[in-house]
């Protein structure tokens, strides 16, 4: 499908939970919807926990600190945020960045699914547990980080959160590893 036709869908994605009024306490509360940011027609889509302060402000995802680390491993791997999709599976900022509750991951499910169907990623990279668990359920991210993974026909590869790898010596190696690995995994995708 050509790009603009992607974006569209996008677009009508996003109205959608606005439409049907979703989760209206962290609507009420959020500046705004984050919805996501990125090249609909990217090979590569990652996938958050939810927006923080920066990008309840900027409305866009991974804008503040984890996503400048993030940023600094896309460059690392030869990627700019140009060539894939990011996202998150809740798209309003919780109240002072507490963790989304169970029925707000499940509320944002089917439409980071409608998100998926649309780009088509040949690999997704879920980004700390909660992205993990909403798509890749029952796993335990300290054993399967780095792995790839097939599920239902898409390929995902878990990764630790950048938030919690910032300041934590051994967990930021681990995760710019794993990342390193990304390139790999997607040539090995047919
Ligand atoms: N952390 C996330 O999980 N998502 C963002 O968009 C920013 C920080």
């Amino acid at each position: 499908m050509a790009k603009a036709d992607k974006q569209k869908l996008l677009d009508q994605i996003k109205a959608d939970i606005i439409t049907q009024n979703i989760c209206p306490d962290l609507a009420q509360e959020a500046t705004q919807l984050v919805f996501g940011d990125g090249n609909p027609n990217a090979q590569l889509v990652f996938i958050g926990e939810a927006p923080g302060k920066n990008e309840d402000e900027q409305g866009l995802p991974f804008v503040g600190a984890a996503g400048k680390f993030l940023n600094e491993m896309l460059a690392g791997i030869g990627l700019g945020r140009k060539d894939v999709y990011i996202t998150n599976i809740v798209k309003y900022r919780p109240p002072d960045n507490r963790d989304p509750y169970p029925d707000e991951k499940a509320a944002f499910l089917p439409f980071l699914r409608s998100q998926l169907e649309v780009i088509a990623p040949k690999l997704v990279v879920t980004l700390g547990r909660h992205s993990m668990d909403s798509l890749l359920p029952g796993l335990q991210i300290s054993q399967v980080h780095g792995q790839p993974k097939r599920y239902k026909g898409q390929v995902y590869l878990p990764l630790f959160h950048p938030a919690a790898a910032l300041y934590n010596g051994a967990m930021r190696q681990t995760l710019i590893d794993d990342f390193s690995r990304i390139a790999r995994v997607l040539a090995a995708i047919n």
